[in-house]
């Protein structure tokens, strides 16, 4: 790792590699407050992805990203082989599945490993400054633009950059994507004329992109082009083999991680473990494990366990009586239709337009089934119903 003067890199260099809280490793754009810090960014080269994770005893090892099960073992194989050309790769899957992980895995075993490693997080950049977080700017270009910046797509020249939740883009900026992966091409806000860059673009959503594109908020052919190789994450309720090993590697990282000694889990909790529905798939696993090594008793993963249930309730009939099947399978979905909409509500802050998008419906039909099921028609309101169990998923 090497320290380097913020103005010999200009615009076309890296940013700092540094290891994210929790497991995955991250790479900081430098700020303006980092530049005012002494016009300093740490440039770092990774030789591999696995040995720098190695040296800094942050990312899972193989063994345990892929674990045994068959699906991640072809997921392995498809990676391998695609890491190497110079193709756009899709990552699909819920949230929680390791796209991150794979994401930078895909740059560590690339020839542009020593290139720098971009992650643009779209959601979490306001949409009027994504653009130019994204594409840069030139002096003059908007009020306030006092002196010209380059976007995250030039500084990811050489390397990768990872488009996280692509479905976020609008279409205005699903155009320029187009174009910079069409012929390399992008332009500045403000600029005369267009840059070529070389960057490898990986994205990632847990969106289905196929319906976006049938409600008219994805470009179909954006689609194609970032299609080109599909990697699909498959949720941890299809590798349950897989949770044993995942729970091993969990309990001694943050045994270690906090100087704990929880002990190994009980041959029952581990089968409660695979019954589990996982939602929030390995996220969830790991916070999971998390709270048992911190609070060390393993009630606590029980009543995690019992409330996600809750969700998921079993099935009870009372053969003494007729069984209306109608009326039980209405009410069963109208109260998973409830409990959906309220998770995409929340997820969406309470952005009943974006909800509506992400549930594929028309923003009349959500209003109306709000009315529907009782919700709180807004934000204000909301903190008067009845919350949903606790989610252990983390916002990524
Ligand atoms: N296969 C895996 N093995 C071990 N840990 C994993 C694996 N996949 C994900 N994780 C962990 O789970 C959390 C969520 O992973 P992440 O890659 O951010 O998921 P996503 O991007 O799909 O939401 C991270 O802390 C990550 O380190
Ligand atoms: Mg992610």
């Amino acid at each position: 790792m090497q320290i380097i003067n913020y103005k010999q890199v200009r615009y076309n260099l890296v940013a700092r590699c540094v290891a994210e809280p929790g497991l995955a490793l991250g790479v900081h754009i430098p700020s303006p407050y980092d530049r005012a810090l002494g016009h300093q960014i740490l440039m770092t080269t990774i030789p591999s992805v696995t040995s720098l994770a190695t040296s800094l005893g942050e990312f899972p090892p193989e063994a345990v990203i892929f674990g045994r099960s068959e699906v991640m073992q072809s997921l392995r194989n498809r990676m391998d082989k695609v890491a190497s050309a110079n193709v756009p790769v899709l990552i699909q899957g819920e949230s929680g599945t390791g796209k991150d992980i794979i994401a930078r895995m895909i740059h560590g075993l690339s020839p542009w490993r020593t290139g720098p490693f971009v992650k643009v997080n779209c959601p979490a950049i306001p949409g009027t400054l994504l653009e130019s977080e994204l594409f840069g700017y030139e002096k003059g270009a908007f009020t306030g633009a006092y002196g010209s910046k380059p976007g995250r797509v030039e500084l990811a020249h050489r390397g990768t950059l990872f488009l996280d939740e692509i479905s976020e883009l609008d279409l205005g900026l699903q155009s320029k994507l187009l174009q910079l992966l069409q012929d390399g091409q992008f332009c500045r806000i403000g600029a005369q004329e267009d840059k070529k860059v070389e960057v490898r673009v990986v994205c990632a959503t847990n969106r289905v992109l196929e319906v976006e594109i049938e409600s008219g908020t994805f470009r179909q052919d954006l689609f194609y082009r970032i299609n080109v190789v599909n990697l699909q994450m498959p949720p941890l309720r299809e590798r349950k083999s897989d949770i044993p090993d995942l729970v091993a590697y969990f309990l001694e990282y943050y045994n270690r991680k906090y100087n704990c000694r929880a002990r190994t889990l009980s041959g029952d909790l581990m089968s409660a473990l695979q019954k589990h529905h996982w939602p929030g798939n390995i996220r969830e696993l790991e916070n999971l494990i998390k709270r048992y090594v911190i609070l060390g008793n393993e009630e606590v993963i029980s009543s995690d366990l019992v409330a996600h249930q809750q969700e998921y309730p079993t099935l009870d009939l009372n053969f003494d009586g007729p069984i209306a099947l109608k009326t039980i399978t209405r009410q069963a979905t109208r109260e998973l239709e409830r409990k959906v909409i309220l998770k995409v509500l929340q997820a969406h802050h309470w952005n009943r337009k974006q909800a509506a998008r992400a549930l594929s419906i028309s923003y009349r039909a959500l209003l109306y089934k709000i009315r529907d099921a009782g919700l709180p028609p807004n934000r204000s309101s909301r903190r008067r119903i009845d919350p949903l169990p606790p989610q252990d998923v983390a916002a990524d």
